[in-house]
């Protein structure tokens, strides 16, 4: 298989390759989104999220505004881990002010509801969206698609809302694991699908978000977060050998250095609660780490920030290293802060 040249030359994809590069590459989980006004601008003229993750055009412009205004080096498709659920034939609804809802799905026989057939024409939208950004993106910035991971997805699935220990979906597992897993199945059928076709779409990157994985002891991470994510590494790498893959298991401190051997990942993403010291020494000799700092610094901004910035930069870069922050920006955020982080990675040099 040939790569273009383009995607070579990356310095995103050259630090996910773990190649030398001359600053580490950056970007900002959730960079498309509240806090910027011209995100807000596009949003007030789509009534509900969903629809607005399926119109491929706000979608596509919504994923350039950051790129535009701050110069990061990839850019992350315009969607959420919410959209397979719907896929999937549940009915996924977003509520102002509150956040999403789905119709629950609680015990085996409710799966008789969910169904593969279909999915792609359900989310199809989302593959335009990446075959128009392939096209308008600029040559040095990189593609990154993404799914939800099968846990973190099942949490909303099985609750049908967020919550704050995903106690539904941990409860399942543990009273009925065969039940359970057939949900896990049919979600990493259905996101092996949906990745593929981001890839054939034009996706040069995907990211696998598991951000409750810490809710689940040490003893059931096998099962429902590595396996799960392994199966999809696997999958892919038979069609797509050249398409890296980052997995984020936010919450997972020690088993940490245990996930790229465990799922066959060559990212990892660290959240803001792991020491970068450990980062350094423990899961960076395992694969190139992204992360990891506090979003709310960038909310801070000033010396706070920017001494994190410089202390994280030397601790971990400029190799096998992508600079981003340990969770997604939040919607207060000043932009000016992003654009002073933005300009501080830009210029770092070892
Ligand atoms: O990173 C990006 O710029 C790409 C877009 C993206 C969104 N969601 C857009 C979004 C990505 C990668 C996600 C992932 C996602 N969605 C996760 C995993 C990562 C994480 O942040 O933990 C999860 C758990 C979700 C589920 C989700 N989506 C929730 C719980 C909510 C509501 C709460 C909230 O933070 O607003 C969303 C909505 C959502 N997804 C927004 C955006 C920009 C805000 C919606 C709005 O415009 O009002």
């Amino acid at each position: 298989m040939v790569e273009p040249l383009s995607v070579t030359s990356k310095r995103f994809m050259k630090a996910l390759r773990g190649e030398p590069v001359d600053r580490p590459p950056f970007w900002i989980m959730r960079q498309a989104g509240r806090y910027l006004p011209e995100y807000r601008a596009v949003r007030a003229k789509t009534r509900d999220f969903v629809s607005f993750c399926l119109d491929s055009e706000k979608a596509c412009e919504v994923t350039l505004q950051p790129i535009e205004r701050f110069g990061m080096d990839a850019a992350i498709l315009f969607s959420d881990i919410l959209i397979v659920p719907h896929g999937l034939g549940q009915d996924v609804r977003f509520v102002e002010g509150e956040g999403p809802r789905l119709a629950p799905v609680t015990e085996a026989s409710d799966l008789d509801r969910l169904t593969l057939e279909g999915f792609d024409q359900r989310v199809g939208a989302v593959y335009e969206t990446v075959r128009l950004l392939a096209k308008r993106l600029p040559g040095d910035v990189a593609l990154i698609g993404f799914a939800g991971a099968p846990w973190t997805v099942a949490t909303y699935m099985v609750a049908g809302q967020g919550t704050s220990d995903q106690k539904p979906a941990r409860l399942w597992a543990y009273r009925d694991p065969e039940g359970f897993q057939r949900l896990i199945d049919l979600i990493t059928e259905a996101t092996i699908d949906y990745l593929a076709a981001q890839v054939e779409a034009g996706a040069e990157a995907l990211q696998i978000f598991d951000t409750w994985a810490g809710s689940l002891p040490e003893t059931e991470l096998a099962r429902w977060v590595f396996a799960p994510i392994a199966r999809i590494r696997a999958a892919l790498k038979a069609r797509f050998p050249h398409v890296p893959v980052i997995g984020f298991a936010k919450g997972i401190g020690p088993a940490l250095p245990l996930l790229a051997g465990a799922t066959g990942v060559e990212a990892v993403g660290i959240d803001a609660g792991v020491p970068l010291a450990y980062v350094r020494d423990q899961v960076q000799p395992t694969a190139t780490v992204q992360g990891n700092m506090d979003p709310l610094l960038v909310v801070a901004g000033g010396k706070a920030m920017h001494d994190r910035v410089e202390e994280t930069l030397r601790t971990l870069g400029p190799n096998r290293f992508v600079f981003n922050l340990g969770h997604g920006v939040v919607p207060e955020t000043p932009p000016d802060h992003v654009a002073a982080l933005a300009r501080q990675v830009r210029e770092w040099r070892a």
